[in-house]
């Protein structure tokens, strides 16, 4: 609306000057004609008049243009009152999400159904709910997209695009297997990049990608400091590797050179997949990187970087990397012992109650 009457602003001073240069040049031609006595004076009666019907048709389209403004102005006004009235936060919540200016953060988050998914999910949600200009792409390992996710997702406030595909079997997690023993989560972040890549032109829509698995814990810091990715940004992850925080190593002129970490430091991004974030429009220009599930443990993150970034291009967050802005937090396994006597004694939990 205010730029709707600046503008009209704007061309009324554009109307006056024009009309004061007429009224300077009308001058001007009385002082040169002047001489010339009467005979000019027609025309500069035919100037005036031309100048004046000209002003007038201009004040008329801008009167035009000020009605159809104040006319949809009206309209907004209504909208706004009559949404507030159904849903008395979704205005003011609209308004403070979208920023025009900011690059899209998309969120990559691989999940599966387990005892604590719904927890886990609700945690990282309400959390990505505080940033703007945020795309939340879930993707379920599973062969069919979950009902618990789905009504999740409807009711999350977020933009979210919710996909699936299942972890190839011989990739999968037994029962028993420790969760180190395969790697997870690797092909739902690929099918989301193939989604990226197909839905999204990073060179009209500017954006920064991030793989959000759903334990970690995430300050909202990481995000202001993920925006501005122009290659992939790195910083510190904390509780990982068997350490209070892994962190890329940082030389005399800020760039990154070696990683602390205790676990494999050989490897050649030796980082885990929530210490870094990637500009869209780069991976764009590398569009076959995808992350590689046969690659020995540990070098999952290192088998897309390597596509797409040397070490030297990487871009330090979080003050030089001194900051720990996210955890690789881990939930631990709930049990069951007296929800599986329950079941054997034939009196389950209500299976009606989502948890
Ligand atoms: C660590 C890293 O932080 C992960 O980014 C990396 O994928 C993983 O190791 C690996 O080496 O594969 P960790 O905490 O051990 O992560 O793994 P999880 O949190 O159990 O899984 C990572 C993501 O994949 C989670 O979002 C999880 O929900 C999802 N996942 C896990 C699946 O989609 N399917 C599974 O069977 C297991
Ligand atoms: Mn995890």
């Amino acid at each position: 609306m205010r730029m709707g009457r600046s503008t009209i602003q704007k061309l009324l001073i554009l109307c006056l000057c024009a009309s004061l240069l007429g009224f300077f040049m009308m001058i001007m031609n009385i002082g040169f004609n002047c001489q010339n006595g009467a005979k000019t004076k027609g025309n500069v009666d035919g100037l005036a008049k031309e100048i004046n019907d000209d002003f007038k048709k201009k004040m008329k389209e801008l009167e035009e243009k000020e009605k159809n403004i104040n006319l949809a102005a009206k309209r907004l006004d209504f909208l706004q009152t009559t949404l507030r009235r159904q849903y008395p936060y979704a205005v003011d919540y609209i308004s403070q999400i979208i920023d025009d200016d900011l690059p899209t953060i998309y969120a990559i988050t691989p999940t599966y159904a387990r005892h604590v998914q719904k927890a886990e999910l609700t945690r990282i949600s309400q959390t990505f709910l505080h940033i703007k200009n945020f795309h939340w792409i879930v993707v379920e390992d599973a062969l069919e997209k979950s009902q618990l996710v789905s009504h999740f997702l409807e009711k999350s406030g977020l933009v979210y695009t919710h996909l699936n595909t299942k972890t190839p079997e011989h990739y999968q997690l037994g029962e028993n297997d420790p969760s180190w023993l395969k790697p997870r989560g690797v092909e739902q972040r690929n099918l989301a990049i193939d989604w990226l890549l197909r839905h999204v032109d990073a060179n009209k829509e500017p954006g920064v990608l991030y793989f959000a698995d759903d334990d970690n814990t995430y300050d909202l810091q990481i995000f202001h400091e993920m925006r501005s990715t122009q290659t992939v940004s790195v910083w510190p992850v904390g509780i990982v590797g068997g350490l209070k925080f892994e962190r890329p190593l940082l030389n005399a002129q800020g760039r990154v050179y070696a990683w602390y970490t205790a676990w494999k430091p050989e490897r050649p991004f030796a980082i885990d997949m929530a210490g870094f974030a990637v500009n869209l429009q780069l991976l764009q220009q590398n569009s076959q990187a995808r992350f590689d599930i046969r690659v020995p443990r540990g070098y999952i993150e290192s088998s897309l970087l390597s596509k797409i970034v040397t070490m030297e291009d990487l871009e330090p967050k979080a003050d030089l990397c001194t900051k720990v802005y996210v955890w690789h937090t881990r939930t631990e396994k709930p049990k069951m012992k007296q929800e599986d006597i329950l079941l054997k004694q034939g009196k389950p939990s209500d299976p009606n109650v989502e948890v």
